[in-house]
């Protein structure tokens, strides 16, 4: 199993002080800091650009691993290259032509990754699973921070963990969406080892205790 990774999402942190949210989770061991880009369309919110992720990559050396909520974001995979990112994420709901969206990340040598929203079976990524890094299973409908954890999720993970270890993958699986110290342990028990939190983290008031605790009640479990 891949060692457990913390990736704190940065837009639930005050947007006036994001370089102080970086410190405060680097100091708290974090693995990575998550972006999430959402373009209005592919999800009924507006949130950070590639300015963003470049003045945030020179505050960190944390991987910065982006999570495009966009549609067609093959649009935008050199600018978020350019920009700093470690890691890209794609919707399989947002691209026509996944395969080769993943091909391009790939030859761009950033972390590749392929997301599922919730309504989306794993049987989508059951062609293109060898081409990727990181599977991403939302565990709330994108758009929002501070949403409920959706109970599903549970078996979702289960399945893409079977998926992966049915094709010899070393691949994370990253959940994303209402994490937080009382349910980490029964995910990473499904089979998952990427968390993002956003309101886990930076809705309290020590963000560094809280990546702290997370890993705690995740590692007790690994
Ligand atoms: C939701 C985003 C998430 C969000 C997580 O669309 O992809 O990364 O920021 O926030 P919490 O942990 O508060 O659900
Ligand atoms: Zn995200």
């Amino acid at each position: 199993m891949n060692p457990i990774h913390i990736a704190p999402s940065i837009i639930a942190a005050d947007p006036l002080a994001m370089g102080a949210a970086v410190r405060t989770i680097e100091a708290g061991g974090a693995d990575a800091l998550h972006l999430d880009v959402m373009d209005g369309q592919f999800v009924p919110n507006l949130t950070l650009g590639p300015a963003v992720v470049q003045a945030l990559s020179k505050a960190t050396t944390l991987p910065l691993d982006v999570h495009l909520m966009v549609d067609a974001p093959e649009r935008y995979l050199e600018t978020f290259a350019k920009a700093g990112a470690a890691g890209l994420t794609v919707h399989v709901e947002a691209t026509r032509h996944l395969h080769r969206t993943l091909q391009a990340i790939r030859a761009l040598k950033k972390t590749v990754g392929v997301a599922l929203n919730p309504a989306t079976p794993v049987s989508a990524i059951e062609e293109i699973v060898d081409d990727v890094d990181m599977v991403l299973v939302m565990s709330v409908n994108p758009g929002f921070s501070w949403q409920t954890f959706i109970p599903r999720s549970d078996a979702k993970i289960l399945a893409v963990r079977a998926l992966l270890t049915a094709r010899g993958s070393r691949a994370r699986l990253q959940v994303d969406g209402g994490v937080d110290a009382g349910n980490i342990a029964r995910l990473v028990a499904a089979g998952a080892d990427t968390f993002v939190s956003g309101a886990s983290v930076f809705g309290t008031p020590d963000p560094a205790a809280a990546v702290r605790a997370l890993r705690t009640a995740a590692e007790a479990r690994a």
